[in-house]
């Protein structure tokens, strides 16, 4: 018979026997608690899309000329002859269902969030998968800087709430129309006389959106561009006042950051502001984050003419540089106790009390399969439970239980009427 095995590049998410600590689904609810917590608490509300969409949506969205979009979506035809796409990133997804949903007409701005898998064919390797999980934020009705550092604020934040360290906030322009159309060509004049050497990527870029070129990771590519005109020296004054303010807003706000001129992101809906924040971690896919402006995005999807910015973080990577920065994972939860009925007359009232337990809120697990006592106990060990509780039918004649202190060995005698409430003081 077959054995099946799960797709290449995606990964299991296990309560125990993980291969990698980040895989552990402790680690993963704790930290998708911090990051709805946190969004939360800066106004942002949860919105959930579908996981595909029609795949003209992310041709629009992220652009036709992007990676995700040229090489990397996972599209497929429905029944109904419709190409659809698994989505590859959540803005697109978001505007479309800002639109559809008439969002605009309820408040004058709007700040949405979520955690959701995101789907890319890209080749897998550390950090890089073909699903990954994506907190991400959009704030949409607010064209002032202060809301992309706002943005940017929260994602900084989330990343120190988790614990995470040594984190680079790297900021970029990549202006208005006006502002692009005059380094698009200051771009290409530089370029022209490089075109033979250029990528293949590269030159069909040329003519079509050259910003992307400074976006290659081929390593001929860089060298060339490490002359290149910077996109800041072509930024039309709108543009530069709007990056002037945001950045006079992060330094009041003591949020470190370093200009990277050469900051594009890969997604062709950009304006003004995109930044990315990078963690330094050896031999990994260093981009935690990343974001910008996205004016007139919603415009494109036929919706009303409001800007927005928001970002991306993969969760993966937020975990996996918390265990390569050795912050304390948490704890599993652990039963507080561990119910071993010895022998049969003891199951009924043992299930009893377990199932007692439970509705008082005290975590209780009852062991069900274990014939010896000793069995028992190295079970509630394996659980890291705190305190056994021991009922046979000698404890059922003198009505108490046998507790016994996992960790210290002590062992005393409880009655049984009083158990429960000797168990929530242990809590
Ligand atoms: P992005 O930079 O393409 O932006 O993705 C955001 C983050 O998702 C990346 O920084 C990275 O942490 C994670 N990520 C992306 N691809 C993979 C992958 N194959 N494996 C693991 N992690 C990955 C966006 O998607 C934009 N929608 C962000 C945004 C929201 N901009 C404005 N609003």
């Amino acid at each position: 018979m077959t054995k099946f095995q799960i797709p290449k590049g995606t990964f299991d998410i296990l309560p125990y026997g993980a291969e990698e600590p980040w895989q552990l689904s402790s680690l993963w609810s704790y930290a998708e608690d911090v990051i709805r917590c946190t969004a939360l608490e800066y106004g942002y509300r949860e919105i959930r899309t579908p996981i595909y969409e029609q795949t003209e949506l992310f041709n629009r969205g992220a652009g036709e000329s992007s990676d995700i979009v040229m090489k990397e979506m996972f599209t497929f035809e429905d029944k109904g002859g419709r190409s659809m796409s698994l989505r590859p990133e959540g803005t697109s997804a978001v505007m479309r269902a800002f639109v559809e949903n008439n969002l605009s007409q309820l408040r004058p701005v709007h700040k949405l969030f979520y955690i959701a898998p995101m789907f890319r064919y890209d080749r897998p390797q550390a950090g890089r998968y073909r699903q990954h999980h994506q907190f991400g934020v959009e704030a949409i009705g607010v064209s002032n800087p202060a809301q992309d550092a706002e943005v940017i604020d929260l994602l900084c934040e989330t990343y120190r709430r988790l614990g995470l360290k040594d984190l680079t906030v790297e900021l970029n322009s990549v202006g208005d129309v006006p502002s692009r159309i005059a380094f698009k060509e200051a771009l290409q004049n530089y370029l022209r006389p490089h075109f033979q050497e250029l990528s293949p990527d590269s030159q069909t870029r040329f003519e079509k959106n050259p910003l992307r070129i400074l976006d290659s990771k081929d390593p001929k590519d860089r060298e060339i561009l490490k002359n290149a005109p910077s996109i800041l020296e072509s930024l039309s004054e709108s543009a530069k006042a709007h990056f002037d303010e945001l950045r006079l807003l992060l330094d009041e706000c003591s949020i470190a950051y370093h200009i990277n001129d050469r900051i594009v992101r890969g997604l062709d809906y950009y304006n003004k502001t995109v930044f990315e924040v990078t963690a330094k971690i050896a031999g990994a896919q260093n981009a935690l984050g990343g974001g910008g402006r996205y004016d007139g995005l919603i415009g494109s999807f036929d919706g009303p003419d409001l800007p927005g910015v928001g970002f991306g973080t993969g969760i993966e990577r937020i975990l996996q540089t918390m265990v390569s920065q050795n912050i304390p994972l948490p704890q599993e939860m652990r039963p507080l106790a561990y119910i071993i009925p010895f022998g049969d007359e003891a199951k009924a009232p043992c299930f009893k009390l377990a199932t007692a337990c439970r509705h008082q809120k005290i975590p209780a697990e009852i062991d069900l399969q274990s014939k010896k006592i000793q069995n028992g106990l190295q079970n509630a060990i394996k659980l890291s439970a705190k305190i056994c509780v021991i009922i046979g039918s000698e404890e059922l004649k003198k009505g108490v239980a046998q507790i016994k202190y996992l960790e210290s060995r002590h062992q005393e005698e409880i009655p049984l009427d009083g158990l429960i409430s000797f168990l929530k003081e242990q809590l």
